[in-house]
């Protein structure tokens, strides 16, 4: 542990922060001090792993001066709670995904962070995959001019993981929109510079045991000039996985005898033993994640360049030039996530935020609601919140 590890106190310490366990674990850049849990069995994992101390309460937490950031891990409709809470005691904060479910409640967290004068950071999100941040390397350096068109696509058993009830209502965050479309729209953003102007798109609800959102594909043009197509099923057929070598979202490898094992889990169980379900995948009762042996990836993404192409994999970027292509690898660290912890570290200790700011969450999650909105109506959705890579870039 460095001793200017940044020390952090954990809210919520189910499946996201089970994720984010083995970066905590090796980044010595970080300490866990606190964790705020409604479960005691959760915070004695806790205590008995990190030390530090348990609360059953978030604003209990915040207040502890021993907290210098908060990573907020509760469910999506919780977060602006937790940020405020965070923001009034002047900590710092790495909000999950999504930054919330509502624009109001997005625009009190930025509000909130702004005026207490701390850094609000949405993450992990799959924007901070190093190959993403690689195609956006290439991009920056100018080689192979303007980006044109990017299509991202992915397709998941996301709609039959053991869910809470919540997750299967739309109007409180469920669905693959707020969960998982916003890591898409996140990175499609990230590489045509931010600054979305309309979407139009059509969304898939066709299981009416899970009455929610389970697919959509959306057309997102941006101010600039490029435009994106981006589509999404959760319903556990096809797996788009096959195109990315294999390697399942985590960076593990695909095994083949996974196939339906999601359905196959949820047979016969009614919504509480559902979420019961959800809970063995929690911290102080499952464990993490096995190490994988490549990057986390959120499906294939091609990036049309004026003079070149992108492909995106769980290893690095593929460019293809004019006369020539070539792979540019992105080295496996032995932190996962590393770079998650790159931004808050910049952030909280020489006060540089990353792209995925709070105003930047807040302009990913207005796309969501575009999605939604423009799927709804058959018109069109244009774009008024958005934000660029940069905090001063701010839509014209
Ligand atoms: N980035 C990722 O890879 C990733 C993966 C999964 C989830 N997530 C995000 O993380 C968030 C949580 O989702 P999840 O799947 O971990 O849900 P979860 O139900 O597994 O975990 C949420 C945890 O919050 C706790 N909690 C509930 N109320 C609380 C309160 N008032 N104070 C403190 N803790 C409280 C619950 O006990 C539970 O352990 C969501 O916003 C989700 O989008 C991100």
């Amino acid at each position: 542990m460095t001793s200017d590890a940044v020390r952090i106190g954990v809210a919520g310490l189910g499946r996201a922060f089970m994720l984010m366990l083995p970066t905590f674990r090796a980044d010595t850049r970080v300490r866990l001090v606190a964790c705020a849990a409604p479960r005691a069995e959760s915070r004695d994992a806790f205590e008995a792993e990190f030390g530090g101390t348990g609360y059953s309460d978030v604003e209990a937490m915040a207040a502890d001066p021993e907290v210098e950031a908060i990573y907020v891990a509760t469910p999506h409709q919780m977060h602006a709670e937790h940020v405020e809470a965070a923001a009034r005691h002047g900590k710092h904060i790495l909000v999950d995904k999504p930054l919330a479910v509502t624009l109001d409640d997005a625009d009190r967290m930025v509000n909130a962070a702004e005026d207490a004068g701390v850094h609000l950071i949405v993450g992990p999100s799959h924007s901070f995959d190093a190959p993403v941040l690689q195609a956006r390397a290439v991009i920056d350096s100018g080689a192979l001019g303007a980006v044109r068109m990017v299509q991202a696509f992915n397709y998941t058993d996301f709609l039959y993981r053991p869910r809470r009830p919540e997750e299967l209502r739309t109007e409180e965050g469920g669905g693959v929109l707020f969960s998982q479309g916003v890591h898409q729209i996140d990175i499609v953003r990230l590489l045509c510079g931010g600054l979305g102007r309309s979407v139009s798109a059509m969304t898939g609800a066709w299981d009416p045991t899970r009455p929610t959102e389970g697919a959509y594909s959306a057309l997102m043009d941006f101010h600039g000039g490029a435009f994106a197509t981006l589509t999404y099923s959760g319903y556990a057929h096809f797996d788009s996985d096959i195109w990315m070598n294999n390697v399942a979202e985590l960076g593990g490898d695909k095994s083949p005898e996974v196939y339906g094992r999601a359905r196959r889990a949820l047979e016969g169980l009614d919504a509480e033993a559902e979420a019961r379900l959800k809970t063995t995948r929690t911290y102080g009762a499952g464990d993490a994640p096995p190490t994988a042996r490549h990057h986390e990836h959120f499906g294939p993404v091609i990036v049309l360049c004026d003079r070149g192409d992108l492909r995106l994999t769980p290893d690095g970027v593929e460019v293809f030039g004019d006369f020539a292509r070539h792979f540019e690898e992105t080295p496996l660290s032995t932190v996962p996530r590393e770079t998650v912890i790159d931004a808050l570290v910049a952030a909280v200790r020489h006060n540089k935020p990353p792209a995925q700011t709070g105003r930047w969450g807040r302009a990913s999650l207005e796309v969501c609601h575009a999605i939604l909105h423009s799927a709804e109506t058959g018109v069109a959705a244009e774009l008024t919140r958005q934000c660029g890579i940069y905090k001063e870039e701010m839509t014209p």
